[in-house]
């Protein structure tokens, strides 16, 4: 499973991308705006930085909500750098951008999707990611991870080439039950990432190898 950071933060991209293992980046308007990044030179520079920090793909969402300030805006975007994803919304417009940018080689993430029938229309349009947001489900005293696999389950019926990714990851056990019913990428946040380190029976154990160790020196 790859795994992205949903962060604009620079330094949280810099500390996942040290640790090795990180494959991307997600951001989103909420996620720029809490970084205090505002206007579009500062945002359009600010895509360009996280690029550079980092080897994959890079999310980057889309403020029209029409088809033809779509193309125009993800043009552009896509044109920064070649890391650049589109990001699209789920809506009317954004599935005609999605097949628009298909048809184009341009890679798009298709973002606010909430059921499976839309993730079907977004594969069938042609996006290179689906962006479930399973926290927000969860938040809605629905199951999150049971949209997942069943998308899992309409996907692999087609073998339909869009890659499931996990988004509004929240936790360390989203990450894990997200790997186990085969989400080809999570976006979560740094903690949720650095969670899976964490076990008090390794903490324990490196503790005793270490005292042992300095006993016999
Ligand atoms: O990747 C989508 C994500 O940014 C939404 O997360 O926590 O705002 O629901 P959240």
């Amino acid at each position: 499973m790859k795994f992205f950071i949903d962060t604009a933060n620079l330094d949280q991209i810099r500390e996942a991308e040290a640790l090795g293992v990180l494959d991307g980046v997600t951001t989103n308007p909420s996620l720029m705006a809490k970084e205090g990044i505002t206007g579009e030179k500062n945002i359009i520079q600010h895509y360009v930085d996280i690029c550079e920090l980092v080897e994959g793909d890079v999310s980057a969402e889309v403020i029209a909500v029409d088809f033809e300030g779509m193309v125009k805006e993800g043009e552009a975007l896509a044109a920064l750098h070649p890391q650049i994803v589109v990001k699209i919304p789920m809506i009317e417009e954004g599935i005609k951008a999605l097949k628009y940018f298909s048809d184009a080689g341009i890679k798009t993430n298709c973002t606010l999707v909430f059921s499976t029938g839309q993730a079907l229309l977004a594969a069938k349009a042609g996006a290179t990611y689906v962006s479930p947001f399973i926290g927000r489900l969860d938040d809605n005293s629905t199951d999150g991870l049971e949209l997942i696999e069943d998308i899992r389950l309409v996907y692999d019926n087609y073998a339909y080439e869009t890659e499931i990714l996990a988004a509004s990851v929240r936790h360390t056990m989203h990450i894990v039950n997200c790997a186990k019913i085969g989400a080809d990428v999570m976006t979560g946040p740094l903690s949720a990432i650095k969670g899976l380190l964490n076990h008090p029976l390794t903490d324990i154990g490196l503790a005793k190898f270490l005292a042992d160790h300095k006993k016999g020196n």
